[in-house]
């Protein structure tokens, strides 16, 4: 795809332009979101056309306004060709899943650690999904093995789209989407009932730690995502377990730890696999 729209930009922008706005472009469904750096600003609605006439299969794009952010992990996206609606489908591992890009956070440049873990996952787990969203993790492993898993989400409209997920995909009963605050719904229905717990909000991982211990049965597994510096991106992963090990309250196993995808000049999201002893 970014050869392809290399070459279709090459008419409008300069090599270094259209290599910084293909870094910045993705496709979920037929929606292209593109961020587009401020010296481009004032050509915004031409890249939104041509983008529009050249990706076939593309019905809208927007252009990301904002980082993601808030507590929900939103972002602000602007119209420049196209229909305005940001609801759309987009499929993953054999599952299906109704996204709304602008009401609650979606990444399609977590694919593989999506796959990552629902290959992990043993028949007859139970998954706390601590900041599930709309349930894509969830969904994808669900899917694979027989295992039950709670979504939990404080976004309305992300907890709304998980349980449409769960129907489209048939996973009634397996993915729970529950809507609240983490903190009060593992306190009030979720001391250690964990087999595995996923922390998807890498900004506060530090923050809940504590809870997810709470949430995990003993030798329970944490998939603990962090947000890295490294000078050097080799040393990145090595950096997170270091770090995790310096906050862990509890006695702790690292299985592994690993790089999951780039979010800096020199800042890496990281994960840290981690089993625990109560
Ligand atoms: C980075 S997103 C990850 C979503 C999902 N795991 C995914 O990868 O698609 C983090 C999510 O945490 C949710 N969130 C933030 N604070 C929360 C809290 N205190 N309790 C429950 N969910 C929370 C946000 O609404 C957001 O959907």
């Amino acid at each position: 795809m970014s050869r392809i729209l290399k070459k279709i930009l090459g008419s409008l922008l300069t090599a270094k332009e259209s290599d910084e706005l293909i870094s910045a472009f993705d496709q979920v469904g037929n929606i292209i979101i593109v961020k587009i750096p401020d010296s481009l600003l004032p050509k915004k609605k031409l890249i939104g056309e041509t983008l529009l006439e050249q990706v076939k299969s593309a019905k809208s794009v927007f252009y990301q306004s904002s980082s993601v952010e808030g507590e929900f992990r939103t972002r602000d996206l602007e119209i420049i060709a196209g229909d305005d609606k940001t609801e759309t489908e987009y499929k993953e591992s054999g599952c299906r899943f109704i996204v709304d890009v602008r009401k609650a956070f979606f990444s399609p440049r977590l694919s593989s650690e999506r796959m990552r873990i629902s290959e992990l996952v043993n028949d007859g787990e139970v998954i706390v999904n601590m900041f599930g969203g709309i349930g894509m993790f969830s969904i994808i492993a669900a899917k694979k093995k027989k295992c039950t898993i709670y979504n939990i989400d404080i976004n309305p409209d992300a907890a709304k789209f998980c349980q449409k997920n769960i129907a489209i995909n048939k996973l009634a009963g397996n993915v729970i989407s529950i809507h609240g605050d983490v903190s009060d719904v593992i306190r009030n229905e979720l001391e250690s009932k964990s087999d595995r717990t996923l922390m998807l909000l890498p900004e506060k991982s530090d923050e809940f730690l504590n809870l997810a211990i709470l949430t995990a049965k003993n030798n329970g597994i944490i998939h603990y995502y962090s947000h890295i510096h490294a000078d050097k991106k080799s040393d990145a992963a090595k950096l997170s377990e270091q770090h995790y090990l310096e906050v862990a309250p509890v006695k702790s196993t690292i299985l592994g730890s690993k790089i999951v995808r780039p979010v800096g000049p020199r800042f890496y999201q990281t994960v840290v696999d981690i089993k625990i002893k109560q």
